[in-house]
């Protein structure tokens, strides 16, 4: 590794909220932590805890990433050890190409509802409230609708959108449980700007609805256009930022999906590991 990626790294370390100096009594309950992982490991191979062992390692500052890309920066948690790259195709996968076909399927019903349904004008919230990294948006610029959180459908979103509950239903087993299934309007003149999301544990995929002409999103180094009733996924731990230069809102509907290749095993302990100790 060069010095350059050294002094990236040490720079992105610093600015993890989580890696601190451990007293004495944090260090047995870790040290009791990892012998249970390491019998886990050995037990249940195919589970890859030793994925979630390093990650969880890297996260206290306790070792060093060997392969670090200074271009994928999770302001949380980097998980190790997991095909990364800013876009996924959905032939990737046979999870994604699903989660694709469904969306596509369904996407000129879902797209009817939103734009049937007034009021949702009424139950859209700021999406720049949950975000600090857009400070110099204005409230209304970015707004979203949620559908679903903390794992289920909230109660606005099968009232108004029961046609969509019923689509994104057959995707819950896919949804990250700390995610969250939203509607996302952009409003006209908007650019979001350059930033990094949580973790590279969950992958984004939008579902255009309403896209008007001069809209792009840029990940990593490659921008795209969404394209109405078609999927994009992308990695939001690598920068991305995304722009409306039309005259009209763009709508896209946005999952957070879990990482593909995450074992069952890992799931359950990301699940616990955010509740212990990120607090998502
Ligand atoms: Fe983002």
């Amino acid at each position: 590794m060069t010095t350059l990626g050294n002094s990236n790294l040490q720079e992105y370390k610093e600015s993890l909220p989580h890696q601190q100096i451990l007293d004495e009594s944090d260090k047995i309950k870790l040290k009791i932590l990892f012998s249970l992982l390491a019998l886990l490991n050995l037990l249940f191979p195919i589970s890859n805890v030793s994925r979630f062992e390093k990650s969880l390692k890297f996260y206290l500052g306790l070792i060093d990433h060997d392969n670090f890309n200074m271009h994928q920066k999770p302001k949380r948690l980097l998980y190790l050890g997991i095909t990364s790259k800013p876009w996924y195709e959905c032939c990737d996968y046979h999870a994604l190409k699903f989660i694709s076909d469904t969306l596509v399927k369904g996407a000129k019903d879902i797209e009817d509802e939103w734009s049937s349904n007034y009021l949702k004008k009424h139950n859209l919230v700021s999406r720049c409230e949950s975000s600090d990294v857009h400070p110099d948006l204005k409230e209304d610029d970015w707004g979203e609708f949620v559908l679903w959180k903390e794992g289920k459908f909230t109660k606005a979103g099968r009232s108004l959108f029961p046609r969509t509950v019923k689509i994104v239903s057959k995707l819950e087993s896919f949804v990250i449980p700390f995610g969250q299934v939203v509607f996302l309007v952009l409003k006209p003149g908007v650019a979001l700007p350059p930033h990094h999301d949580s973790s590279n544990i969950d992958l984004t995929c939008q579902l255009g609805l309403i896209i008007p002409e001069n809209c792009a999103i840029r990940v990593g180094n490659e921008t795209r256009s969404w394209t109405e009733g078609q999927t994009l996924f992308f990695d939001h731990s690598f920068e991305h930022e995304a722009w409306n230069k039309s005259q009209k809102e763009r709508v896209v509907l946005l999952l957070d999906l879990y990482h593909p290749e995450l074992t069952k095993v890992e799931k359950f302990l990301l699940w616990f590991f955010g509740k212990a100790f990120v607090g998502y």
